[in-house]
């Protein structure tokens, strides 16, 4: 857990006893919990490039064209901007301490904590203070948000610019040259996508499911020797993720 978040926990035992009360339509949330939020970020942000990214990555898995729990759409701007039920507008434009959406995300509405814990490992982590804070600012510039469809910036992912220094880093000390482990090596793009001697093909192109890598880096492969040498960090296993969805080029 975030230590920000962790730091919210014993107030937010002592606020859940308290508000056993009959609920009015909107519990006000008490302002010194109101002060713990993450401060929102001191630049400019962009939309296209930095928010929406992060909503499609963190809520379009329940709240996105497939799903939409709690009946609340985040990926058209009428869906995103709904009034919610019980705890006001989902985005106040100018007032980011007023929208639900950062509440809680920061976890100060009982049992709201959005994205909810449970899942497995990875799947449902907690927005860090960095991303909270990133909405915030977008919301408290004026939460812009432009007409139609989102067309979606992807970054280019490459082995050469991207992955193949992430996999020397992390690898190269057992998975190079002709002495690599299991005979997987690093070395070049085409040994990467020759695999290894008992696991075979672990890349396939455009194929996350069937990319046996990923779920070793995830730390997911019960059998792979030694699983702590094996286990990536969330951001570069992202951007493996990107970089075989792409077609592994
Ligand atoms: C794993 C599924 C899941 C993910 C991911 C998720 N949510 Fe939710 N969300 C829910 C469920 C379930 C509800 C309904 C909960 C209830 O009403 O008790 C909900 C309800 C909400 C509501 C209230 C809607 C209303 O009208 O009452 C908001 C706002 C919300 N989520 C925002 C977010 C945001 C922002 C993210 C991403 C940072 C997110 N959620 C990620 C499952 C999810
Ligand atoms: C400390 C040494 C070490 C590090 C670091 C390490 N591995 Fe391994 N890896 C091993 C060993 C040992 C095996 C098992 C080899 C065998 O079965 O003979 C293995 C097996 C594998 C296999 C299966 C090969 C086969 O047998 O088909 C893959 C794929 C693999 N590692 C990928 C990686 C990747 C990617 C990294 C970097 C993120 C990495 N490893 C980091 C030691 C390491």
């Amino acid at each position: 857990m975030t230590p920000w978040l962790s730091s919210l926990g014993c107030q937010m035992v002592l606020w859940s006893g308290l508000s056993t009360l009959p609920l009015a339509a909107q519990v006000p949330i008490p302002p010194a919990q109101l002060a713990k939020l993450p401060p929102a970020l001191k630049r400019p942000v962009d939309f296209k490039t930095e928010v929406y990214p992060l909503f499609k990555s963190a809520c379009f898995k329940c709240h996105g064209p497939e799903k939409q729990k709690g009946k609340y759409r985040m990926d058209t701007r009428e869906g995103a901007f709904k009034v919610t039920g019980d705890h006001g507008p989902a985005i106040q434009a100018g007032q980011s301490d007023k929208s639900a959406i950062i509440l809680m995300a920061a976890g100060l509405i009982d049992e709201m904590l959005m994205p909810p814990p449970g899942g497995k490992p990875g799947e449902s982590d907690p927005l860090t203070a960095e991303q909270i804070g990133l909405l915030r600012a977008w919301i408290d510039q004026g939460a812009q948000w432009p007409d139609g469809p989102i067309a979606e910036v992807i970054q280019p992912v490459r082995f050469d610019a991207d992955i193949q220094k992430l996999l020397t880093a992390s690898c190269s000390k057992c998975h190079s040259g002709p002495t690599a482990e299991g005979g997987f090596s690093v070395d070049s793009l085409e040994r990467v996508l020759a695999g290894g001697k008992s696991y075979g093909k672990v890349v396939v192109p455009g194929d996350l499911r069937k990319s046996s890598l990923l779920t070793i880096l995830a730390g997911k492969d019960e059998d792979i020797p030694k699983p702590e040498a094996h286990r990536m960090a969330d951001k570069p296993l992202k951007m493996v993720e990107e970089w075989i969805r792409q077609g592994a080029k």
